[in-house]
């Protein structure tokens, strides 16, 4: 027998199967075969939330939660960071390779000049109100694209796949911006194709009368490191959202815009906005021993701590606080860092969090800078969303050129009533009416 077999033996039958390993899983459709009779349907995996399924095949990242380590295409995060731009690592990201000079020119010349959109976009934020969340409008608006790019639907097509790919990219820190513009009641700012990706961006952030934004090139720089960071994370709720939704041919407007309502949740990208808040209410750093306490009683989670994946210290997050101490030179210390270094000083020696392995993740410290930066919380999650279409994007086109994904429908284990005969309104009793 093969080394790399598994034997289970079902009790039920006394029947021994081997069940072939490969890439350290056993396929969850070989288990099928295992049946008390011919009426059985066949054995199933159970895994509610996916805590150790493999849902596809990838080559984009790779994540060691153990050692902490992060890489895409091969690289660490830590090399990406330190060496190249964030529409390098778009690049990567999504075709497998670092670019050429020459592809990473047309690269750049392609999202660029993808960066405008529609006027109509304008039009339909105005129908938002003056407070909405931007990431409300900003899922909205992406899903809204779908509506004037109806060649988008033709996702079998590898060119008219590129393109949507550089519109998404270039277009996703628009509609961020004017999200942004619109609760504040500022007039949109149109793209400058002259300033690089983030600078851009800045610019339809924040210019206002001056004729020509000049980014601050330290906090230019620490955007793009931040991009380079939150840029993809493998099969995360939002890339399992966008493959989820990608595999029934949805076109890829509306599939992100359904990614992005997945990272919308505070228990996902929603939790940078949730650690300023809960920085907010703890207030001051001799409160933290107290803050502790509470969530040690289960009244709340620590925002920004704990990880599916990583139970080691998050890669991402070194290179944060290391950004953080560069944008503080520029912007002014937030003092909200010094409760932020408090808690994860307590929590990384408190027995609560040692044994459960709960280290700061990336988003302990990125509301921090994106604060010092001027940029407010609501906008935190949409900051995320930005570099994060780049990744999702990846696993869609990988997910769609794979030929062993199809319609992801996931089993169930049925556990309501056997057939039931129906009663007449007038004849059902209390009991009937209060289920
Ligand atoms: N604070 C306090 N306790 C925690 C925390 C936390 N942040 N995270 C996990 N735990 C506890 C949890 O209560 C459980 O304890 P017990 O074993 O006594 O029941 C144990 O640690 C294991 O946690 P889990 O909930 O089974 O872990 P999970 O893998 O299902 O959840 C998580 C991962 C990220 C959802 C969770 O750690 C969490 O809610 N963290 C706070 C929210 C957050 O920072 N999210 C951002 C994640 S990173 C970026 C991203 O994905 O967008």
């Amino acid at each position: 027998m093969a080394n790399n077999t598994l034997t289970v033996t079902d009790n039920r039958t006394g029947t021994s199967y081997t069940l072939p390993i490969e890439h350290g899983t056993i396929r969850t459709m070989d288990l099928r075969q295992i049946k008390t009779g011919p009426e059985d349907f066949g054995l199933m995996g159970y895994d509610p939330a996916f805590t150790n399924t493999a849902s596809c095949r990838s080559s984009v990242t790779y994540i060691d939660g153990d050692r902490g380590i992060l890489r895409y295409r091969g690289y660490p995060i830590e090399v990406l960071a330190e060496h190249c731009s964030f529409l390098e690592v778009a690049y990567l990201l999504v075709w497998g390779e670092l670019p050429t000079q020459a592809q990473m020119n047309d690269w750049v010349y392609q999202i660029t000049h993808h960066t405008m959109v529609h006027e109509t976009v304008k039009k339909l934020l105005e129908g938002f109100r003056y407070n909405a969340h931007p990431m409300g409008m900003f899922v909205s608006t992406v899903a809204a694209l779908s509506t004037l790019y109806p060649e988008a639907k033709h996702v079998e097509d590898a060119e008219i796949r590129k393109h949507q790919m550089f519109r998404l990219i270039g277009k996703v820190p628009t509609i961020a911006a004017y999200c942004y513009r619109h609760s504040k009641g500022y007039p949109y700012v149109y793209p400058d194709n002259d300033l690089s990706y983030t600078g851009n961006f800045m610019n339809m952030l924040w210019r206002m009368m001056e004729p020509k934004y000049v980014a601050n090139p330290v906090l230019e720089r620490a955007l793009d490191i931040l991009f380079i960071l939150h840029a993809d994370h493998e099969q995360n709720c939002s890339a399992n959202a966008m493959r989820s939704v990608g595999s029934a041919l949805t076109d890829p407007y509306l599939t992100t815009a359904a990614a992005a309502s997945a990272l919308a949740g505070p228990l996902h990208g929603g939790a940078n906005e949730a650690v300023l808040r809960m920085l907010d209410e703890i207030g001051s750093k001799q409160n933290v021993p107290a803050y502790i306490k509470r969530i040690k009683e289960g009244h709340s989670k620590l925002m920004g701590f704990g990880h599916r994946v990583y139970k080691n210290y998050d890669p991402r997050a070194k290179i944060i606080k290391w950004t953080a101490e560069r944008v503080f030179e520029a912007t002014g210390r937030n003092t909200k860092l010094d409760i932020a270094l408090e808690l994860e000083r307590i929590a990384l020696e408190d027995e609560y969090f040692v044994k459960r392995k709960l280290y700061p993740n990336v988003d302990f410290y990125s509301g921090i800078i994106y604060q010092a930066m001027g940029f407010l919380p609501e906008m935190f999650t949409v900051m995320f969303a930005i570099p994060r279409t780049a990744g999702w994007l990846a696993q869609w086109n990988e997910m769609l050129t794979d030929p062993e994904q199809k319609i992801a429908r996931p089993r169930q284990v049925y556990t309501g009533e056997q057939e039931r005969a129906f009663v007449p309104l007038e004849k059902r009793g209390a009991v009937a009416t209060a289920r």
